[in-house]
């Protein structure tokens, strides 16, 4: 009889990816790392133990009406209790690396004050079983869960806000050290400032146009102190990124200069917003006229740029889909048609000519169009604006839904498609001459999909709701297949 339950030394037999519709040799991954990627929030649950105190996610789960279902993360994947397990499953995958993110809270409820030992010990305990088993850990410090105190105190629209986050980065570098290989500041910083503060479709769910512009630039100080702050304490060699969700923006009509110049609006908006400052030392040109009517920047203080701007090891592009817009003069940026639930509720601050358009499929569960080769141009992009800075693509993958057929097994084809076909895309950017150092799976786990709740599944692995049992999807064991072989059939 069959059980359902599945381990990576089943004999199963994988799907074949797709085939290319042209002959290549093999794409080989020697010194690349592999990894997959989670957040706290997501996939943790024990959101009352241990001496955590609720966090803006906690709040905003919890508002009537705001997620899919009334889905919260208050039990997630229990990942709280289940991590030796859910290690066990990154190790027998293979992984080379594991990103995860720390929940604020935990190590220092109501983020302020000292550290929490109980919320500490959650993360040492998990880094030295990680490093046990010769996983190499990439820790976000923020992936969108302020703790609520912080929020009552202004949020990411209070300059406090980015003080706070420096001194909580501080005492992670120096709690953790270097069981953590890889330190990243912020996970989407756009989410947090134009989703929390603009759309409200994120916590804490405000719809404040001009404070969305001000979290743009607390983000961006917060990153900057705190890469001060890991340096300080582990020495200038801490390796240390952030991770950003490029938009790779795309006009309808290419012949249209209108529809060109809304790109550059979009790009601005979206990107430049952070790179600029991150990366450049500066805020998009493009970006001050465009939202003069909405924020003149007076939070921007003297020496801000300069504390923002720090050298990083490594950049985190996290990809998914791609932005088509085009010039409206009517203004219907509102109006949206994408797909994308992002775009759904203005979060576009000052893009009051813009519309966006559907992309061509095929879609994701998500609404989200498929096109592995805007990776390859994206990564080829940044490999020429930032010669320097090598990449690592620190999230990747797709909602599908999946399903379990009678002898347990989830045959996520669709879902391996997706991930055959960016890892490809990874590999011509490389043989292109892009310097992309790892390719992160979004997710290990089907997990809590924030606003859409437990609907909407991600994982290589899928978890039982009722059960919290994790069971291989197919494209875990075609994932695990890859890592060992590290080569990709042509
Ligand atoms: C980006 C976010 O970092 C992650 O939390 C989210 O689940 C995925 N994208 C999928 O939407």
């Amino acid at each position: 009889t069959d059980t359902g339950v599945r381990t990576m030394t089943d004999p199963q037999p994988v799907p074949n990816p797709r085939t290319p519709e042209t002959e290549q040799p093999p794409r080989t991954f020697d010194g690349f790392t592999f990894g997959s990627a989670t957040a706290a929030y997501q996939i943790e649950g024990g959101a009352a133990e241990g001496g955590r105190t609720p966090s803006i996610w906690d709040t905003y789960s919890h508002t009537p009406g705001v997620t899919e279902f009334g889905d919260t993360g208050d039990v997630a994947d229990d990942h709280y209790h289940r991590w030796p397990e859910d290690v066990g499953h990154i190790a027998r995958l293979g992984l080379d690396a594991y990103r995860l993110s720390i929940s604020w809270s935990r190590v220092q409820p109501g983020g302020s004050g000292p550290l929490n030992p109980e919320g500490v010990q959650f993360y040492v305990d998990l880094l030295d079983a990680l490093s046990a088993a010769g996983v190499e850990p990439v820790v976000t410090l923020y992936h969108w869960d302020l703790p609520q105190e912080l929020e009552d105190a202004g949020g990411w629209p209070a300059r406090e806000t980015a003080v706070a986050f420096a001194r909580y980065a501080r005492l992670m570098a120096g709690a953790l050290g270097t069981r953590v290989h890889t330190w990243t500041t912020l996970n989407e910083p756009w989410c947090s400032a134009y989703l929390g503060y603009a759309s409200g479709v994120h916590a804490p769910g405000r719809t404040e146009p001009a404070a969305a512009l001000a979290a743009v630039h607390h983000l961006n100080l917060a990153h900057g102190l705190a890469v001060a702050e890991i340096r300080d304490v582990l020495g200038a060699d801490a390796r240390v990124s952030v991770t950003l969700n490029f938009h790779v923006v795309r006009p309808q009509d290419p012949a249209s200069q209108a529809d060109r110049d809304a790109v550059g609006q979009i790009e601005a908006l979206a990107n430049g917003a952070f790179t600029g400052p991150m990366l450049e030392g500066a805020y998009p040109e493009r970006l001050l006229t465009d939202t003069a009517a909405v924020s003149n920047f007076s939070f921007v203080r003297d020496g801000d740029l300069a504390l923002i701007h720090q050298p990083l090891t490594v950049l985190g592009v996290n990809y998914y889909s791609t932005t088509m817009v085009r010039h409206s003069p009517a203004g219907d940026a509102t109006s949206d048609n994408s797909g994308h639930r992002e775009s759904a509720h203005t979060p576009w601050v000052g893009a009051d000519r813009v519309a966006f358009v559907r992309e061509p499929g095929p879609y994701t569960a998500m609404g989200w169009n498929i096109a592995p080769d805007a990776l390859t141009g994206l990564l080829l992009d940044l490999s020429r604006r930032y010669p320097d800075l090598p990449t690592m693509v620190t999230e990747n993958g797709a909602a599908f839904e999946d399903t379990v057929s009678p002898d347990g097994r989830v045959r996520d084809v669709r879902r391996v498609g997706y991930l055959h076909d960016h890892v490809a895309a990874v590999a011509a950017a490389r043989e292109a001459g892009a310097d992309v150092r790892g390719y992160f799976a979004w997710s290990l786990l089907d997990n809590f999909e924030w606003a859409w709740g437990y609907e909407r599944r991600f994982g290589i692995i899928r978890v039982d709701y009722d059960t919290l049992e994790r069971t291989w999807k197919d494209s875990a064991r075609w994932y695990q297949r890859l890592l060992a072989r590290r080569e990709l059939p042509a």
